[in-house]
């Protein structure tokens, strides 16, 4: 499964992709916003720091032509540019209208199997399902997205279910047990997927009992005159 970082932050990003396991970068007019930066000087540095990720950014207009002329803009900012388009008829059309160009889309807002069977028909590259705005709602978001993964291999769309809005690593371990293709996350959950009291305390065993035996990988040198 792919890893991505839901973030605006390029320290983020940064740290992020120094791990070797990032896939690509989610953002959205929120993360953008809170980054306090321009919308194009910050996804071009992510694209720079997640070389051949996929990066999404999002078109913010709603009326067709205007989406139409924002996502040539964003996309003609880097060739690693995923185009982040709502989950609207308009944002529909625009999808069908970017695939035919040969634009990758990632299809935002996605709480449904119907929407999904809708972005998937119009070439969607990705299909961002909400898990957590769902679970908010006492619902269970995690039901679309296995339903969104047969649906996408029953009828053999091209597009990859991407899952969103993840709140815990539990999100992610159920979305790799619902085969979703890709997941994207807060930086501070991607950090809580190392985590594992036994590996702290197995570590700290390790590291004393060698210690403690006065070992040491590198032969000592002889001292020069
Ligand atoms: C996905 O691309 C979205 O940016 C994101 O996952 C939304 O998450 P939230 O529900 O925590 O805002």
């Amino acid at each position: 499964m792919k890893l991505f970082v839901d973030t605006g932050d390029v320290s983020e990003v940064r740290q992020a992709a120094e791990w070797g396991i990032l896939d690509g970068v989610t953002t959205n007019p929120t993360l953008i916003a809170k980054s306090g930066r321009g919308f194009k000087e910050t996804v071009t540095e992510i694209c720079r720091l997640v070389p051949g990720g996929a990066i999404s950014a999002e078109v913010v207009a709603t009326d067709y032509d205007d989406m139409l002329r924002e996502a040539l803009e964003i996309s003609g900012w880097h060739e690693q540019i995923v185009v982040k388009v709502p989950l609207i008829e308009p944002g529909v059309r625009l999808v069908s209208e970017l695939a035919r160009r040969g634009i990758r889309t990632n299809v935002t807002l996605v709480f449904s199997v119907s929407q999904a069977l809708l972005a998937a028909k119009a070439g969607a590259t990705y299909i961002s399902n909400f898990v957590g705005r769902v679970d908010d709602m006492s619902d269970d978001g995690m039901d679309a997205v296995a339903d969104t993964v047969a649906m996408v291999a029953n009828y053999g769309f091209k597009s990859e279910v991407l899952v969103a809005s993840i709140r815990h690593p539990l999100h992610v371990v159920q979305a790799v047990n619902a085969g979703a293709h890709v997941s994207t996350m807060p930086f501070k959950i991607m950090q809580m997927l190392f985590k594992h009291p036994l590996t702290e305390i197995g570590l700290k065993r390790f590291l004393d009992d060698w210690n403690g035996a006065g070992l040491s990988i590198f032969e000592k040198q002889p001292a020069t005159l």
